[in-house]
């Protein structure tokens, strides 16, 4: 089959920014009556209808299966107001047929050992494409240590630390783990493989992003990673009173917004586009003084130190984003923060311990702060990152 003219009818139209924004949120978009023809004989699964050929299960020459017709090509998005950044400029190198493929894949839950988890399990879009629970539940239930963080806009961090420990390099490096994890989605990479293998629709998705039949564990990383790149938020209403906008903020978080950047010193670690610099700190989140200081170094997690083994570590997790921090209540690496306040509220009683980072000295907030620093916290919340699962996936 021509593999460039199979694609081209499924290809959505360029359009601006905003309305782009939609495209990858509503699922399909369909325009021509020829398309809706094809979808509809796909539907029923039979192909007697619009041009005149035989019952078949797979595509015929010349139509497209219904799972690229759900999930067509579509051009790559732009970055949203406050995001200075370029897709070209990701570590992995972002296609709209890759991000197409990667959006498959990170929905599909066939990819885990009994078929029931997905990326998207932990990673929902509704909370910032992370989740509601302070902890993650994988595969058969089985629970983890940590919060599943937001995924929005992590191609471009300051650093390319990934984890709350930074122990993956690279996104795509960090997308082989959760696959082989015994609690997430306890496969093998050779599993994973396995099953896409067997899935004519994946060899043609693939063979279509990468020019051959090969189908590895590098490539299904590197296609979810691009997908995850493509993932930007920006154009909340702090980014437009960045910009200049003065009605952008409500009086109170704008009080909120100078805390932060002032006396509060919550820029010493948020900042940056992302109010990340993607580096590890003990702020005292997790830490247990009493009666296990005697014995160990009283975190359960010992985050960052597992990784580097520096005594200074003990303790340290990477500064999380803040944008779009509203949407995925509980908080903290281990959750144990029940909304924003709480989180807010960890500033004003800070959790004394051995470990704690110097820039915590810094900080200088009282409750009488912790309104006005969330209404702040909650201007974050941007568009541009929003999607929802494909209707159907490749067979
Ligand atoms: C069972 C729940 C679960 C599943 C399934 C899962 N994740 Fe995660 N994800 C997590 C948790 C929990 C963390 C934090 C783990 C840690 O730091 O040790 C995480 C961390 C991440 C991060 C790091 C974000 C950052 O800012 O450092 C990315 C990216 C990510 N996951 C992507 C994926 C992808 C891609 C998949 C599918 C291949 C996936 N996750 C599957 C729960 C899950
Ligand atoms: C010394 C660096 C540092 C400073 C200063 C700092 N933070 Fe944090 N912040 C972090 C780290 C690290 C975490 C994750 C802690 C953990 O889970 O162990 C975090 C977590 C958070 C969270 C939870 C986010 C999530 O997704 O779970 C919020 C909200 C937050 N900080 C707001 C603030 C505010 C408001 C200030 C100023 C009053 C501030 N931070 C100052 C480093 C810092």
């Amino acid at each position: 089959m021509d593999r460039g003219q199979a694609a081209l009818p499924a290809r959505a139209p360029e359009l601006d920014g905003a309305r782009l924004s939609h495209l990858f949120y509503d699922g399909a978009v369909i325009h021509s009556r020829a398309h809706r023809c094809l979808i509809t004989l796909a539907t029923l699964a039979f192909a007697a209808g619009c041009q005149g050929t035989a019952v078949r299960p797979g595509p015929a020459p010349g139509d497209l299966p219904q799972w690229e017709l759900d999930n067509p090509v579509r051009p790559l998005p732009r970055p949203p107001l406050g995001l200075d950044v370029e897709l070209a400029s990701a570590k992995v190198r972002v296609t709209p047929e890759k991000v197409r493929l990667g959006r498959w894949l990170f929905f599909d839950s066939r990819l885990s050992r009994d078929g029931t988890v997905s990326c998207a399990t932990c990673h929902q879009p509704e909370f910032a494409f992370s989740e509601p629970t302070p902890r993650s539940k994988g595969v058969g239930g089985q629970e983890g240590t940590r919060k599943a963080p937001p995924i929005v806009n992590v191609a471009f961090p300051l650093y390319q630390h990934y984890f709350w420990d930074g122990r993956a390099g690279s996104l795509a490096e960090q997308a082989k783990g959760p696959i082989a994890n015994p609690i997430e989605m306890a496969n093998t990479p050779e599993g994973a493989v396995r099953t896409a293998v067997t899935i004519a629709g994946y060899r043609r998705a693939f063979r279509e992003v990468y020019g051959d039949d090969r189908l590895d564990i590098d490539r299904i990383a590197d296609a979810i990673a691009a997908y995850e790149a493509t993932r930007l938020s920006g154009d909340s209403a702090y980014d437009r009173h960045a910009a200049g906008d003065e009605e952008a903020l409500s009086p109170e978080a704008r009080e909120g917004h100078d805390i932060f950047f002032g006396r509060g010193r919550c820029n010493a670690c948020h900042l940056g586009p992302n109010l990340t610099d993607s580096r590890f700190h003990n702020v005292g989140i997790g830490f247990e003084p009493k009666p296990r200081d005697l014995v160990g170094h009283g975190f359960d997690d010992p985050g960052r130190y597992a990784v580097t083994h520096e005594p200074a570590d003990i303790g340290a997790f990477k500064t999380p984003t803040l944008r779009d921090v509203s949407k995925h209540a509980p908080y903290m690496h281990d959750g144990s923060s029940p909304d924003l306040r709480d989180a807010v509220l960890r500033y004003v009683r800070i959790e004394a311990n051995p470990w704690l980072d110097p820039a915590m000295q810094e900080v200088r907030v009282s409750p009488f702060d912790v309104a006005p620093l969330v209404a702040f916290l909650r201007s974050l919340d941007g568009t541009g990152y929003e999607d929802v699962p494909p209707r159907s996936f490749p067979q």
